[in-house]
């Protein structure tokens, strides 16, 4: 998921790669490598940044005219020396730098091993690159041939890059869902994951489509080709992006970059975990906790912020449909608490960066206390990921903007999945429930990116309110967590007052704040409750406030009294958080960017909270 560069001219490869990669350093890695080819082929990688990767190589680096370089995001395997990229074939031939994941690793990699091969890496790329290998060698075909039946036997996402030592002119690329761009030079091509580590050197690239490769020859036309062998002309554009919009992919920030790839990034979480078609979910990172999850008596997310939010939300998906009571817990208090806890308890440690600290002491404690602790983590070999007993990751990718946003949605997915998966195994659902939320999950990438058209319209109710002093959020059931949600992501941008509340809690105090200066926003999308919040919508109205209603598609009730609507589509209620949270990550955005404040690095603010 995260930076892929190369080059093959007539300069020197190497200066090229690592000025390269220094550019795609805002992508958030964990590892560099480079492969430089010259007679030989060179790999030279490390963990840690790309400074670091300087070092390691310290003048030993040989000379070559083609070559290419990575910036890893682990998603397969710890981040280490090893499993950095490039990564070389069992013969030592070819080399690979991949982003993305290839989700039939496991079974690609088991009958390679049958057939005499061995792994030196934890990774799903080394898995390709043996694979082309093998494909190479058993139908004799040459190097683009081999690439091609490989790409059609891989399910996942890749953007690669190839290059073998008896074609010292030649690098194949490829892409399905992770980006890919050719920069065509004077006598040279570049190759990157975006375009800024071209832009120096030429302003003329074709971006890849799914499912195409390029094949790059020194001194020759580029030939590109779909992986169905049907011949491409390659279109070419000229960029018209400076440096810094690149970054952002054309987005103004981060944050609102990241608000725009959750439809990819909860595809991502999902891909490969579960088949709508046949009823089948496979998380693989807690197979083997299954038993104790239907044996267990009782659940405790330990969680900080947006991650405890999400936890909340799970309260309600495993209780609804798993049956096991939960409890929900900030992990800065749970840690001092003495808890009562028992061996036959499940603590789920939930936290994008892996790294937080009391969410890590709370799990410690867990620990010694017995307790089995499984982890949702989006970064992959973080702490609290290595500290667990097994987990889920969330393959969000990596989240730049301090707010976190497509990090929630995705450890909503995720442990939306693992919570009808567990209800599975304990008989605690029907049949037709659980087929129908498998088919409402597999929909909901498609219906954020519904939401997400509502953004101009979004940031027209932002402009009204931009200038309140403080705002009030209002859900129940499934999205009261998300109304607390929402208030974060508005304090923590806008550094407006905004509170959060369980909509039927605000009779018991927070009524008395409001007046006509007072927005309300109220997610009014669960089915279930749908009366009762039109009346708590009434409530405030009865007192001249302001409200802003999410409501779901069709809704004419609320739209009748509401001062703004904003509509998300319909979906089962259990999964209507991923999708009502989106709007009010876009309106605290939009206010912020208004009041001129930092939107991807609030003030006081760390991404990751590595002290208590
Ligand atoms: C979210 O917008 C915040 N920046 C913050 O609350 C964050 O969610 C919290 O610090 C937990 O971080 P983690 O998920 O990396 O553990
Ligand atoms: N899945 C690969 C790995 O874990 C590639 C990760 C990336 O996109 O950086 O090595």
């Amino acid at each position: 998921m995260c930076g892929i560069v190369a080059y093959i001219g007539e300069k020197q490869a190497y200066p090229i790669l690592i000025k390269g990669l220094q550019r795609l350093e805002y992508r958030g890695y964990d590892s560099a490598g480079v492969a430089l080819l010259n007679g030989q082929l060179n790999i030279y990688k490390c963990k840690g940044k790309v400074s670091d990767l300087k070092a390691h190589v310290n003048g030993t680096v040989k000379e070559g005219t083609l070559g290419m370089g990575h910036t890893r995001w682990a998603t397969h395997g710890a981040p280490n020396d090893i499993n950095a990229h490039p990564h070389l074939s069992e013969s030592k031939n070819l080399a690979i730098i991949h982003n993305g994941i290839i989700e039939n690793y496991a079974s690609l990699k088991e009958a390679l091993i049958q057939r005499g091969f061995s792994f030196k890496t934890e990774t799903d790329t080394e898995v390709l690159i043996n694979l082309i290998e093998d494909i190479k060698q058993k139908e004799q075909v040459d190097l683009e041939h081999a690439v091609r039946i490989a790409l059609n036997q891989v399910v996942g996402a890749y953007a690669i890059v190839v290059m073998s030592k008896d074609n010292p002119d030649t690098l194949i690329a490829a892409k399905k869902s992770s980006p890919l761009v050719i920069g065509i030079g004077q006598d040279e091509y570049f190759l990157a994951s975006d375009a800024t580590p071209i832009i120096e050197y030429t302003k003329n690239v074709v971006y890849l489509e799914d499912e195409e490769m390029a094949i790059i020859t020194r001194g020759e036309d580029i030939v590109m080709k779909t992986i169905q062998n049907q011949p491409v002309t390659p279109y070419i554009e000229e960029l018209q992006m400076n440096l810094e919009a690149l970054e952002k992919g054309g987005y103004d920030h981060f944050m609102l970059k990241e608000i725009f790839e959750q439809p990819q990034s909860i595809y991502d979480s999902l891909r490969g975990r579960m088949s709508s078609k046949e009823g089948t979910i496979l998380l693989g990172g807690i197979k083997d906790y299954v038993q104790k999850f239907v044996a267990a008596k009782r659940i405790i997310f330990i969680a900080c912020g947006t991650s405890w939010h999400s936890g909340l939300v799970a309260e309600y998906l495993f209780e609804d449909l798993a049956r096991i009571p939960v409890e929900v817990e900030y992990a800065s208090e749970f840690r001092y608490r003495n808890p009562v806890l028992y061996e036959d308890d499940i603590v789920i440690a939930i936290s994008q960066s892996g790294e937080t600290a009391d969410t890590l002491a709370a799990l410690e404690l867990a620990k010694s206390k017995g307790a089995t602790v499984i982890g949702i983590c989006n970064v992959v070999g973080s702490t609290i990921a290595r500290k667990t007993d097994a987990g889920c990751y969330t393959h969000a990718g990596p989240e730049i903007g301090v707010a976190s946003t497509k990090a929630f949605t995705a450890q909503l997915a995720v442990l939306s999945l693992m919570a009808l998966h567990i209800a599975q195994a304990r008989g605690s659902i029907t049949e037709s429930r659980y087929r129908g939320f498998l088919t409402a999950l597999a929909q909901i990438p498609k219906k954020v990116e519904e939401v997400l058209q509502q953004n101009d319209a979004i940031k027209a109710i932002a402009e009204k309110y931009k200038d309140a002093k403080n705002c009030l959020y209002l859900g129940r059931g499934y999205n009261f967590p998300v109304a607390l949600e929402g208030a974060l992501k508005f304090k923590e941008i806008t550094y407006v007052h905004a509170e959060g509340y369980p909509a039927a809690e605000m009779k018991h105090g927070p009524i008395a704040l409001i007046d006509e200066q007072m927005p309300v926003v109220v997610i009014a999308t669960n089915e279930s409750a749908y009366e009762k919040i039109v009346s708590n919508i009434q409530e405030v109205k009865a007192r001249k406030g302001n409200i802003i209603a999410i409501v779901t598609e069709g809704d004419t009730q609320i739209k009748a009294i509401a001062d703004f609507t904003i509509e998300i589509p319909h979906t089962i209620e259990e999964l209507t958080p991923i999708l009502s949270v989106v709007p009010l990550q876009l309106l605290a955005y939009h206010v912020a960017v208004m009041l001129g404040c930092h939107v991807d690095q609030p003030r006081n603010l760390a991404k990751s909270v590595t002290v208590e």
